[in-house]
């Protein structure tokens, strides 16, 4: 008896990576990326710029990821897109070329918390137990998750203020590094001193975090260094971020070491784009060779921004048919 393939189109555009997947039964035939270069040299995402930037790709992106995965558009049995959270006119483009595709194709249409599939960004291969708790770091978000099931997700706790992507960012851009930032960090500090410099760690309540304290206390150091020694970044700026890292990294692992151990559940895993960050991925294995945590970390490709999540994300709601109707607009902070 043969058995009719689930294929899911799915598109990402919530900041700047336009990017198409196809999911095949949860499975990734492809999953193409473009990156948007054009905001490196202001420092950080220009809205207008990535709006515009996803019109031009979107086209091409899907197209490649049609032809990587060797489907015909015609065998598409559904079209996933990113809702919500993100910049509005850049979801607008992912939403709009949605709809008219479902809607040309007669097909159902699925709309995706961004923040839920970077979670579920681990089942693409990993497939963790339940319960299953999630750090998820990325550039506009820093969020505890409990997962229950593949779509019953509660928000534990999360930032009050700055996201652990954009501390590490902003801290990128007051070294002179372009945008992003985090990436080059990562990369100065393999090469530093973790302990050189003591940077304040924000005392949060629950499962809060603070970030907006260690952007300000960077800021004041580098400021005082530099009046004796102008310099004292070009110098020292492997340690510099060796020591911003760890701190980051600490506030990160001490949230989800009590998150664990209050809940007992021992499927831990990180996700997002700062989860691509080495020395996050070492501490969070070393956290669990000491608690007997099963850890999981997403490949490089599934943590930062990517179409493949929302396609698994697209998969399970599918499954439930939890569709979305053509009055489904994007929404820049709607919650899951
Ligand atoms: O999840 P993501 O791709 O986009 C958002 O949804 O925001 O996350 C992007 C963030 C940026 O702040 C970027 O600097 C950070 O992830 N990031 C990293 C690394 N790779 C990406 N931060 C630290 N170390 C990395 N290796
Ligand atoms: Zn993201």
């Amino acid at each position: 008896m043969s058995t009719v393939s689930v294929n899911i189109l799915a598109i990402e555009s919530s900041c700047d990576e336009t990017s198409a997947a196809v999911i095949q039964n949860g499975k990734v035939l492809s999953n193409t990326i473009a990156t948007q270069k054009v905001h490196e040299r202001y420092g950080g995402v220009v809205p207008e710029l990535a709006s515009r930037a996803h019109m031009q790709n979107i086209v091409p992106v899907v197209d490649t990821a049609l032809k990587d995965a060797g489907i015909n558009k015609h065998d598409i049995t559904a079209v996933a897109f990113t809702r919500s959270p993100g910049l509005i006119g850049s979801l607008l483009v992912g939403a709009c070329f949605a709809k008219a595709y479902a809607q040309a194709l007669d097909i159902p249409l699925i709309a995706v918390h961004h923040m839920q599939a970077h979670v579920l960004a681990h089942f693409i291969e990993d497939k963790p137990e339940f319960p299953f708790l999630c750090l998820t770091v990325s550039g506009g978000h820093t969020q505890i998750v409990l997962c229950r099931d593949y779509l019953d997700m509660e928000v534990l706790g999360q930032t009050i203020d700055d996201a652990a992507g954009e501390a590490f960012d902003k801290v990128a851009k007051m070294l002179g590094l372009p945008y992003p930032g985090g990436p080059l960090i990562d990369k100065y500090a393999s090469e530093g001193d973790p302990l050189r410099f003591k940077f304040p760690m924000s005392e949060m309540k629950d499962y809060e975090f603070s970030f907006s304290g260690i952007k300000t206390a960077v800021l004041y150091f580098l400021q005082a260094q530099k009046k004796t020694d102008p310099a004292f970044v070009e110098k020292n700026i492997n340690d510099i971020c060796a020591s911003v890292q760890y701190t980051i990294i600490n506030m990160l692992m001490n949230k989800l070491r009590k998150a664990a151990r209050d809940l007992d559940i021992k499927q831990v895993g990180i996700a997002g784009g700062v989860s691509a960050n080495s020395g996050l991925r070492k501490a969070i294995k070393e956290e669990g060779d000491k608690n007997g945590w099963q850890v999981y970390i997403p490949r490089f490709e599934y943590c930062t921004d990517n179409a493949a999540m929302i396609g698994i994300t697209g998969y399970y709601k599918y499954l439930t048919g939890a569709f979305a109707d053509m009055t489904a607009s994007p929404d820049a902070r709607g919650s899951w």
